[in-house]
């Protein structure tokens, strides 16, 4: 499968096949794909540096019975973890929006009918399934729902929802911060926790789901940054689960 994403990703974004102003401009401000990192970047395995602080912890309390579906109480920690490795290593990023974002990007999940998870989110043409678009709408809801009593603003409220809206469905990333969330939702994926899940829900077994992962997933990485994480992490997923034998 080719994403509109693979072909900004390698060398120079052209702008002008942009489909609208804002990924135009950040093609602008960010023209050298994949983005270099301005900070340190960290590949160690990510269970060594778990989300710091607890500041997020009264949102992961406000949201904890919608973290049940799709293993997003898995999946959102991790790619948590990866956000701040991500931060790190682009500092000129808004950490909180970031943060708070990748959170809670998937939660809307929860509100959608589970049995059209599996049968139209990982089948077919997956990233356009109405589903899709579904849990987006909803993600953007419980945002909106949870983010003023914790003492965000409006403002910052609407910045959120701008990167949950349309972060499966749109192939383009429209700043920074969409950039680095993107790329969290991606990276757990490498991780050997995360290929244990996500195989399952696209039916391959462990070695074809690192395929998948290498040949579809990494060309989509709009850092250099989750790029060098990516790599390190495949290799040790791939060693680790003896995928040039199980296979
Ligand atoms: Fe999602
Ligand atoms: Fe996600």
């Amino acid at each position: 499968m080719t994403d509109p994403t693979t072909a900004t990703a390698t060398t120079t974004a052209d702008a002008s096949t942009a489909p609208d102003a804002r990924a135009a401009a950040f093609d602008r401000d960010h023209p050298v794909r994949p983005i270099p990192a301005a900070g340190p970047v960290d590949t160690s395995p990510i269970t060594l540096t778990p989300a710091a602080g607890e500041d997020l912890d009264p949102l992961w309390a406000a949201v904890e019975p919608l973290t049940r579906s799709r293993s997003n109480d898995v999946h959102l920690p991790i790619s948590l973890a990866f956000a701040e490795r991500l931060c790190d290593a682009y500092p000129a990023a808004d950490r909180e929006l970031v943060r708070v974002t990748i959170l809670l990007h998937d939660v809307g999940w929860a509100r959608v009918d589970e049995s059209r998870i599996l049968s139209e989110g990982f089948t077919g043409d997956w990233r356009r399934a109405g589903i899709r678009y579904e849990h987006e709408r909803q993600g953007c809801e419980v945002a909106r729902e949870v983010l003023p009593g914790l003492g965000h603003d409006a403002a910052f409220v609407e910045r959120v929802t701008a990167i949950i809206d349309g972060h499966d469905t749109r192939p383009v990333a429209y700043s920074l911060e969409d950039a680095l969330v993107r790329d969290a939702d991606r990276l757990w994926r490498f991780d050997h926790a995360g290929i244990a899940l996500a195989s399952g829900w696209f039916s391959l077994d462990p070695a074809r789901y690192t395929d998948r992962l290498a040949e579809e997933i990494m060309p989509e990485l709009i850092t250099d940054a989750a790029r060098r994480m990516a790599e390190a992490d495949l290799e040790r997923s791939r060693a680790l689960l003896k995928t040039g034998v199980l296979r």
